[in-house]
């Protein structure tokens, strides 16, 4: 891998993770995940945020270093601005590779040094607004706490305006050699949103309060590139990804888009015929639609399309009584991750006998949604139960309208 420059003495070293693999053992990557990281050379040479040994990350970063003149063994400082595993998980094999470095994070970071890695000697522990001489170019941190772990910060080197923002304004998707955002054209750059806000949704929309509170932190400095530790580097538009991330945090409360995400299971097509109706009423009112079939599709991408609209459609059969069992799951994780505030409508068929319901309203009792009349049928709707899951179509499509 190539070491690409920033600026005078300051490149991103940077490692594809391949397509294929699952990020945080959960997270479905089909255009794999970067890992970046960042060289600052001063008289002394501070590196930004590490690896673990996943796709031969360490190999790509250590001849990213090599190309920029420099190697593990020779960097005086490591930063660390996160301590989850992508960014630490190869810190025994560094230190084993150079005792000498002083290893930085927050106090909280140096106690999850120890923790994770039984390290104790040669780490310092700094806070907001703390700076590192590195000899000629001086580096400050901000702690950024909750974004995306307790212990986070961020760090700003003022001699170039780039801020090392670690999981904050990251993405998925690989970089194949192309680091930067004016390496991409439009129509690359709004694909990759996409995975952008898949990301923010899965990883960071818990903490969507705390990404409010880092922005705030940051908008004061001259940010003339973000460098985050997750895809692209952006130098050429710095603050339109950090625009987008405040976007995103909106949609957690209340701020989400005019838009339905419609996810949907179906054993044998009975449910899907209802659904057909429900999305021709939609249609009608002319609300657009972000449809997901689950478990074809992972919960990562409804859990994504969920986040982003104000309005959901969970079109589910009953299964044994109980609801469909990819949904149960669809919405657990929707517990977890706080998808909370929107206006759904639950329909579905069954068979012998339904059962769905009970399950799903216990399933959503923490979510404060607003729900309109649930519409369930025997086998196949028959054409004046599909007329009625039209309408209700029209009239989730109304409130979203209403909602604008
Ligand atoms: Fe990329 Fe929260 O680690």
């Amino acid at each position: 891998m190539n070491a690409h420059k920033i600026a005078d003495s300051l490149f991103c070293v940077s490692a594809d993770i391949a397509a294929g693999d699952l990020f945080e053992g959960i997270w479905p990557i089909p255009r794999g995940v970067s890992l970046n990281s960042y060289l600052v050379k001063g008289k002394k040479t501070a590196l930004i945020d590490l690896v673990r040994d996943w796709s031969q990350a360490p190999r790509q970063i250590g001849e990213a270093l090599a190309e920029a003149g420099e190697a593990f063994e020779t960097v005086d400082y490591l930063v660390l601005n996160h301590l989850e595993p992508d960014h630490s998980g190869w810190l025994r094999e560094f230190r084993a590779r150079n005792p000498a470095a002083e290893i930085i994070a927050t106090a909280k970071g140096i106690d999850l040094v120890k923790s994770f890695y039984k390290l104790e000697q040669g780490l310092r522990a700094v806070k907001d607004g703390d700076k590192l001489d590195l000899g000629g170019r001086e580096l400050v941190f901000f702690e950024t706490p909750n974004i995306h772990w307790p212990e986070t910060m961020m760090t700003f080197d003022p001699a170039s305006g780039t801020l090392f923002s670690c999981d904050a304004f990251g993405s998925f998707g690989a970089l194949g050699g192309r680091v930067f955002d004016d390496e991409y054209d439009d129509r690359e750059l709004a694909a990759y949103e996409s995975e952008e806000l898949r990301y923010y949704a899965n990883i960071v929309s818990s903490f969507s309060l705390f990404v409010e509170r880092g922005i705030e932190k940051l908008l004061p400095l001259d940010i003339k590139c973000t460098a985050p530790s997750h895809g692209i580097v952006w130098r050429k538009n710095p603050r339109a990804v950090i625009e987008r991330y405040r976007k995103y945090a909106r949609y957690s409360k209340g701020g989400a888009e005019n838009a339905v995400a419609v996810i949907w299971g179906s054993m044998y097509g009975n449910t899907k015929l209802g659904l057909d109706a429900v999305l021709a009423g939609i249609e009608a009112e002319g609300v657009p639609c972000s449809v997901c079939r689950v478990p074809d599709e992972d919960v990562s991408f409804a859990l994504a399309a969920a986040f982003r609209c104000k309005a959901l459609v969970l079109a589910m059969p009953t299964y044994e009584y109980a609801m469909f069992p990819p949904m149960a799951y669809v919405l657990d994780i929707f517990r977890r991750k706080h998808i909370f505030g929107k206006t759904v409508l639950r329909i579905g068929s069954w068979g012998w006998v339904g059962g769905a319901k009970k399950e799903y309203e216990a399933a959503i009792e923490a979510l404060k949604w607003e729900s309109l009349p649930s519409v369930e049928w025997a086998g196949a709707p028959t054409a004046e139960e599909c007329a009625v899951l039209a309408g209700r179509g029209r009239e989730l499509a109304r409130a979203v309208k209403e909602q604008r």
